[in-house]
């Protein structure tokens, strides 16, 4: 796969939370197997999800990201779908213990999501850590934190979409099942998957399109599971099915495999994580060197370099409509997608795996320009 400088000529760039953006080899690959398969004369959106072709496309994207994260054969992948949401339900229905609290170390919007899916299925939980007194603008230390020893499973979100935090190390939880919500940061960064019962994420970020939900779940944590759950919301029916219990998004599976071969060829985990943190830098470095025009609410040992939230003239009278300007007119540029999530305002660059340099750079200088403007 070699870049086309003609198509990414017509791209814009794009720092959206997600759906985000993919890297432009890979739809250009999509773009030329998208009416004859390799030789199969159909698309792989047409054919079947129990044919040969498609067997073959699923066990390519299982053993990719298998690969990618060094996931050990104790851990099974799925492919579901309900996106990262529905598993705030589904992970409390098979994990979560009678009469046993899930401990959730809550850090913003969706650890706030997942505590009120554990509310609606009256499932026992506590709130051992929260940084809801800063805004969620900082991490708590867990360097001494240990469970309660009846703990079902504690849930944590590795990295915080909307409020640009992430975790750079996880605690030890021993033999109580961490449970990570990784939407926003899996294939980031190398990882040690044995650190987790269970792993999910929407791809719509790092992975590929939305409409795939990957779980990455210890075997034997889904025989957990009431046997009389609804088949669909048991993660052991869909390890006996290998994702094909119903028919999967074959399609978002498809171009999640293309991502993998994509990020392999890239270096993988390791080098990605280098670039991401030098993408990162640019920006960060011009928030930390705009003599106060911008602010960035979040230390920096804790700042995401995917998803990097600041505001323009914190107290200034004129604070939103400088944001707003600053949105509009870096969309007039070709840097689209920068507005902050509407409950926190303000502005965010997501700046996933496939963000471009080339983009960050535009940006970077997008923003030094502004406020030499408007400061
Ligand atoms: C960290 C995190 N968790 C969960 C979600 C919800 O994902 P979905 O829309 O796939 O349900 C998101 C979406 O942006 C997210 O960033």
């Amino acid at each position: 796969m070699t870049p086309s400088p003609i198509l990414e000529s017509h791209r814009s760039f794009n720092f959206s939370s997600g759906p985000a953006v993919l890297p432009v080899e890979v739809l250009e690959q999509v773009r030329n197997e998208l009416l004859d398969y390799r030789g199969t004369g159909m698309s792989v959106m047409e054919m079947s999800h129990r044919c040969k072709a498609f067997d073959e496309i699923l066990e390519q994207a299982l053993a990719g990201i298998r690969e990618a994260l060094s996931i050990p054969n104790d851990y099974e992948i799925l492919f579901l779908q309900g996106g990262a949401s529905f598993q705030f339900s589904m992970v409390p229905l098979n994990l979560a213990l009678p009469q046993q609290p899930v401990d959730v170390i809550h850090t913003g919007n969706w650890t706030k999501m997942a505590i009120e899916e554990m509310k609606r299925l009256t499932v026992a939980h506590v709130v051992s850590h929260s940084t809801e007194s800063t805004n969620f603008a900082t991490l708590p230390d867990l360097t001494h934190y240990h469970p309660a020893a009846n703990t079902s499973y504690v849930h944590l979100c590795s990295n915080n979409t909307i409020e640009g935090t992430q975790f750079k190390t996880f605690p030890k939880t021993g033999a109580i099942p961490l449970v990570c919500d990784m939407s926003s940061d899996i294939f980031s960064r190398p990882l040690d998957v044995s650190q987790f019962g269970l792993i999910f994420a929407g791809a719509q970020k790092n992975i590929g399109p939305a409409g795939v939900t990957l779980v990455v779940i210890r075997k034997d944590l889904a025989e957990r599971a009431a046997k009389n759950l609804p088949t669909l919301m048991q993660y052991r029916s869909q390890i006996v099915a290998g994702s094909r219990y119903n028919t999967p998004p074959t399609f978002g599976i498809y171009i999640c495999g293309l991502v993998m071969n994509w990020l392999k060829a890239k270096g993988g985990v390791t080098a990605i994580e280098k670039a991401n943190a030098e993408k990162a830098a640019l920006i960060y470095d011009v928030l930390d060197h705009s003599a106060g025009f911008y602010d960035s609410p979040v230390p920096q040992s804790v700042r995401s370099p995917m998803n990097l939230v600041w505001r323009i003239a914190p107290g200034a009278s004129n604070q939103e409509a400088l944001e707003a300007a600053f949105v509009k007119e870096a969309a007039s540029q070709g840097l689209h997608e920068l507005k902050g999530h509407r409950s926190v305002g303000g502005l965010r660059a997501s700046l996933y795996n496939a963000q471009p340099r080339a983009g960050v750079e535009a940006l970077a200088s997008f923003m030094r320009e502004f406020a030499r403007k408007n400061g």
